[in-house]
């Protein structure tokens, strides 16, 4: 398998997978509990079907979009993930630098393992910033300055990680941050000798949002969950997330929303936008779809914020269903890391390019020449 040979993101998975050890394959691949919620996030775009329509002279598309005042040349954007330079050395710089190419919004994580100022001095195109909230409340306020004095474009709020998920996977594979070198694990190392030389003569992992404050995770090795259940701050509630929104001052998301009650609500705090996200099935197994879970939300708050669906997105017609009921964007973390594992930069850009071309060639068969044509009337649920 190559990359010349990867054409959808099950090919890139199956790349992904020949080159990185199992615990770091299975860590990006797994998901909740019984991965229910994982399934149906893609499987939800196949209970409704798209109506086209022809003879529209639909030679030229346009897939541009504005969300929250920003413009997009495609309406996709890469969700903020965690510890990339663990899936590939190149990490946030090549995910950043593929999505300047496509002209879309790079998210960097609290978790990154690149800093908010490298990613700012390098990466010209819109950048998110998504923020953890710790119980140390240094550690929180600094990532918030730090994006503000490099001139981050917007803030996403993260609100589904009360506490870890139980992600079983890596509960089998002994999964830590960074990677504790146990026999098994040097075993699965020495399996994927590129990876692990790569890793550790070229990564340099860190996790530099987190320097100064934390050394678990950089340079004592811990897991997810307990990261979660012992770093973040579980009394977090409405007016922490307002206090936030305020502090920052410009567009501000909250990555995470999944009820009407919550939209509602993500509106009254002066929110932009809201990512209806179930942190891609690792979180709150049985946890309904996004795309589910779309035409509501967009019926209560779709004139008021800007909504987007996370999570699940394998297919340019995926995006352009969601689209039709109304969402803004669409946004995915998998459907750009298993590219990165497999190939690094050019990986994610060939992703990239893949989901674009896909976009392009949908629309024309669909008959609409810009997003806005895009509407429910073009859509039938089974
Ligand atoms: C995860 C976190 C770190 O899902 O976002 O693993």
């Amino acid at each position: 398998m190559r990359l010349k040979h990867c054409h959808n993101t099950r090919d890139f998975r199956k790349l992904a997978r020949q080159r990185l050890p199992s615990p770091v394959f299975h860590y990006i691949d797994g998901a909740a509990d019984d991965e229910a919620t994982l399934k149906r996030n893609t499987e939800a775009y196949a209970s409704c079907d798209l109506v086209p329509n022809v003879l529209r002279g639909a030679e030229q598309v346009d897939l541009s979009t504005e969300l929250m005042g920003i413009k997009l040349d495609i309406p996709l954007f890469l969700s903020p993930t965690a510890l990339q330079k663990l899936f590939h050395h190149q990490g946030e710089m090549a995910v950043g630098k593929a999505a300047e190419k496509y002209g879309t919004l790079f998210g960097l994580s609290s978790l990154g393992t690149t800093s908010i100022e490298d990613i700012s001095r390098s990466i010209a195109t819109p950048k998110m910033f998504q923020l953890y909230v710790h119980k140390d409340k240094g550690l929180t306020q600094s990532m918030v300055d730090r994006c503000k004095a490099a001139g981050f474009d917007a803030m996403a709020l993260t609100v589904d990680t009360a506490v870890g998920g139980n992600r079983e996977r890596d509960l089998v594979t002994g999964f830590t941050v960074p990677p504790r070198l146990t026999l098994k694990s040097l075993l699965s190392f020495a399996c994927h000798p590129a990876w692990a030389l790569n890793y550790y003569l070229r990564g340099g992992f860190q996790l530099p949002q987190l320097r100064d404050y934390v050394s678990e995770g950089s340079s004592i090795p811990l897991s997810i969950a307990h990261y979660f259940n012992t770093m973040l701050d579980q009394s977090m509630n409405w007016q922490s997330a307002e206090d936030i929104a305020r502090y920052w001052g410009k567009p501000f998301v909250l990555k995470g929303v999944m009820s009407v009650e919550d939209a509602r609500k993500a509106v009254d705090i002066g929110a932009s936008a809201i990512m209806i996200s179930n942190h891609g099935g690792r979180q709150l197994d049985g946890s309904r779809s996004p795309f589910d879970q779309l035409a509501e939300i967009v019926d209560a708050v779709g004139d008021k914020i800007d909504v987007i669906c996370d999570g699940g997105i394998q297919r340019g017609t995926h995006v352009l269903k969601a689209l039709s009921l109304g969402a803004k964007a669409c946004s995915g973390g998998r459907l750009y890391l298993y590219a990165l594992a497999a190939a690094g930069q050019a990986g994610v850009e060939k992703a990239l390019g893949n989901l674009r071309s896909e976009m392009e060639r949908d629309m024309k068969l669909m008959g609409c020449k810009n997003l806005s044509e895009l509407n429910r009337s073009n859509l039938r649920f089974r």
